[in-house]
């Protein structure tokens, strides 16, 4: 099959790569022509765990070309992907003024019968309109049809996830789009959601929704757990071994963040205000993923105190999530910069988001280490912000030899609390009392603000 992917970012790269290299002829479009000349030079824009092989592979056997030019990518298809960012705007719904311009274009490049499929990421209804604005738009008299098959890829994960999908859903009003579609996905032996546009839309909202109702309930099970002297993570792990349940998304930490969740959540509940609806579970995840920054960074000032002028804290991680270079809506970023807002000085450490956060963060009070024994250095006590693995390998003599006071923040829970303590450290995880420090009083949850004493 002929494909054209536009948008080559974390979705549409790896959508392009993945297609390729099922034995689809592909063409990636992008408006930004540095990211696509470094791509055509083998050079990845993203860091993504073994996408690079499969984009060299597919270009050298003619399968995967990438172009500047929607009209070529266009003329040259059967199916058209529109991958491109749909941003959170300032009202909170989505930002899709990308999706309705690249509608525009493929409207005037139509020169035939072609699937048009949206695998952005859009508000219920999108789907419809997109279908209005290539009408609008037609230079020929030609049919069409249009196709909602929502990404659920995760970052870090993502060719994975795309070889192999939990399931893919496909949103149509046309069986001869429905056939296309299932002749492109039906070799993966995954189920296959047919439905209608509307339906599809949500499946995705509906899912990231619920992971992120997952992560604020275990995060609001950590503040009861910290409370009470119960350890979050035995209590994450004895409810993830139950089927109903399952063990993911249920680690306690600092919050979500990243360039899904928190734009999808606020969508999505935009979307129910919108329908004269008060979603109230989703208010109520937003205002929790919110507290428990705060709560992190007020471990941390309760310590300290709340003039950090004169401290430096060691920094692991900048990235949303361990395995990406993404810094978007990073929680790490975002506690990184209240910190030295504060009057720390950081020094920080990421094994592959550097580059992305020195263009957000810049030179100021904060220095970029070169591995994460660096960060420890002459440093008063160290905050671990992403999960990433090698974090939770860390040597810890070599840091309680490094640091000033032999104090960790745990924003991931990432260490072993046991191990960590009987080797005299002072040690905040999230969800687990911490040894030596006594709860002054029990505030109401939901209350931000940490509650410790350091009785050390
Ligand atoms: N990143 C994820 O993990 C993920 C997972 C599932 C779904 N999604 C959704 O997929 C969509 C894309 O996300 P992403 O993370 O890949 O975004 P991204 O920002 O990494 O990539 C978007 C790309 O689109 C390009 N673009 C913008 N306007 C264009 C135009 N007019 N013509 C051609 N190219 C244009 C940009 O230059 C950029 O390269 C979003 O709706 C997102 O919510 C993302």
């Amino acid at each position: 099959m002929k494909i054209c992917v536009i948008g080559t970012g974390y979705v549409g790269l790896v959508g392009a790569a993945i297609f390729s290299d099922w034995g689809n002829e592909v063409i990636g479009v992008d408006i930004d022509a540095e990211k696509i000349e470094r791509i055509k030079k083998g050079e990845m824009p993203i860091y993504e765990p073994g996408l690079s092989e499969i984009v060299l592979k597919n270009i050298s056997e003619n399968r995967l070309t990438f172009t500047t030019s929607l009209s070529e990518g266009v003329k040259n298809s059967e199916i058209i992907f529109i991958c491109v960012g749909t941003p959170q705007s300032e009202t909170g719904d989505a930002d899709l003024s990308a999706v309705w311009k690249v509608a525009e274009d493929i409207g005037k490049n139509l020169d035939g019968y072609k699937v048009i499929v949206t695998k952005s990421t859009v508000p219920v209804g999108t789907n419809e309109k997109v279908k209005k604005v290539v009408k609008e738009n037609l230079t020929y008299h030609v049919d069409f049809d249009i196709v909602s098959n929502p990404e659920f890829l995760r970052e870090g994960y993502s060719v994975e996830d795309m070889r192999n999908p939990d399931r893919t859903v496909i949103g149509s009003e046309s069986e001869r789009a429905f056939a296309v579609m299932r002749s492109l996905y039906e070799h993966l032996g995954k189920p296959i959601v047919d439905c209608d546009l509307k339906s599809a839309e949500m499946v995705k909202y509906a899912s990231n929704a619920f992971l992120a109702s997952k992560i604020s309930f275990i995060n609001e099970m950590a503040q009861i757990c910290e409370r009470s002297g119960a350890d979050v993570s035995i209590v994450a792990k004895g409810m993830g071994l139950d089927n109903r349940i399952g063990p993911k998304f249920l680690n306690a930490g600092i919050g979500y963040g990243g360039s899904c969740f928190p734009k999808d959540v606020a969508a999505l509940y935009k979307t129910s205000t919108d329908q004269a609806y008060d979603f109230k579970l989703l208010r109520g995840v937003m205002e929790v993923n919110e507290i428990q920054k705060s709560y992190f960074v007020s471990k941390i000032t309760r310590f300290f105190g709340s003039n950090l002028s004169g401290k430096t804290i060691g920094a692991l991680g900048l990235a949303f999530k361990e395995n990406t270079d993404d810094i978007r809506d990073s929680v790490a970023v975002e506690i990184v910069k209240i910190l030295r807002g504060l009057g720390a000085y950081i020094k920080v450490y990421d094994p592959q988001a550097m580059y992305n956060a020195k263009k957000v963060l810049g030179e100021t009070s904060i220095k970029y280490c070169l591995d994460k024994y660096e960060v420890m250095e002459e440093a008063d006590g160290l905050a671990i912000l992403t999960e990433w693995k090698e974090f939770g390998n860390i040597d810890l003599e070599k840091v309680k030899l490094a640091l000033r006071n032999p104090v960790i923040f745990d924003g991931r829970n990432i260490l072993d609390k046991e191990k960590v303590e009987s080797l005299g450290f002072t040690y905040f995880a999230v969800g687990k009392r911490t040894g030596g420090v006594e709860l002054l009083d029990k505030r109401p949850s939901g209350t931000p603000g940490v509650i410790l004493k350091n009785g050390s």
